[in-house]
């Protein structure tokens, strides 16, 4: 439909009632469209959604109270960094997947403790929820977290760099430039994948705009991580703030890179086939792959 036309209010409110019911909504694409105008409200691509059908119906190779006494640690959404009082540097991460996985793997029966950055999520019942604000506050929550899980999940976007100094009182608009000192933030994930005793298995995520496959898997050797879903963020559906993701998954085998793709579908779904994945990577390593 025209783009006008999908976002009037009268029909949002009926998608919105039509998604409480549990009716799953495909779409709408985003771009050009039949009358000139660009916007949301194309169809999807007809393998998206085959893709999504497709997924749906897959049967799940684990059951309901699978993944019982396992503790899981998933961090979600993006951190602040803050300038002074009033201004933080930030990025567009929803937390939309981290909390996804933190559903999949309760409803699977597992222990969950969802450490986030400020989102405007709904809290998930069934959990531990440990709200954060800043790169730091999020290591020292997840550091303190990690050796009583078994298994941690780095979903947050984690601001790589922080002000070096944070101003008292509200910074006053005066010179026509002006610049900020930025310091790294600690690795998460590599710390949680460097610890020595009581280490739990360390899946992280790669959001990249561009050569994927190259730094997730870099990604993986350099963190020392047992895991990284890489998904494309930037264009088109999918990525950050989207309803919907696509995940290419890497892990080694031995010697071997292993890798697999998770098709463009809705968040829950996909983190639904990653906590699968996670589930029996995590019981033996013995998942042999071909790649
Ligand atoms: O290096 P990059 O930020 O692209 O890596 C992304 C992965 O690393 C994500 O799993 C993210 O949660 C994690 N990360 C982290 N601590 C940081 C930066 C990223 O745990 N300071």
């Amino acid at each position: 439909m025209n783009q006008a036309m999908w976002r009037k209010p009268v029909l949002q409110e009926n998608v919105a009632r039509l998604t409480r019911y549990g009716i799953k909504i495909l779409g709408p694409d985003s771009g050009e469209q039949a009358c000139g105008e660009v916007g949301q409200g194309r169809l999807l691509e007809p393998e998206v959604l085959f893709d999504y059908i497709a997924a749906f119906f897959k049967s799940t190779p684990i059951d309901a109270q699978s993944l019982a006494g396992l503790r899981f640690l998933i961090s979600a959404g993006p951190t602040r960094e803050p300038l002074d009082p009033v201004r933080f540097i930030s990025n567009r991460s929803s937390g939309k997947m981290g909390f996804a996985l933190a559903i999949a793997a309760s409803r699977l029966g597992a222990d969950v403790t969802l450490i986030t950055g400020p989102v405007s999520l709904r809290v998930p019942s069934n959990m531990r929820v440990i709200h954060v604000e800043t790169a730091q506050q999020m290591y020292d929550a997840v550091i303190a977290e990690a050796i009583s899980h078994q298994i941690y999940i780095g979903a947050a976007a984690v601001a790589d760099y922080t002000p070096v100094t944070v101003a008292p009182r509200k910074i006053k608009k005066q010179a026509d430039s002006s610049s900020i000192v930025l310091q790294k933030t600690k690795d998460i994930l590599a710390a949680v994948a460097g610890l020595t005793e009581h280490r739990p298995f360390t899946v992280g995520f790669a959001a990249e705009t561009h050569e994927l496959e190259q730094y997730a898997q870099a990604k993986l050797i350099e963190k020392n991580a047992d895991m990284i879903a890489a998904n494309h963020v930037g264009d088109g559906i999918g990525g950050f703030d989207s309803e919907y993701n696509a995940l290419t998954v890497f892990w080694r085998d031995k010697a071997k890179l292993c890798q697999t793709h998770f098709s463009m579908a809705d968040k829950l779904e996909i983190a639904k086939q990653l906590i699968e994945l996670i589930y029996q990577q995590w019981q033996d390593n013995k998942n042999e792959c071909s790649t």
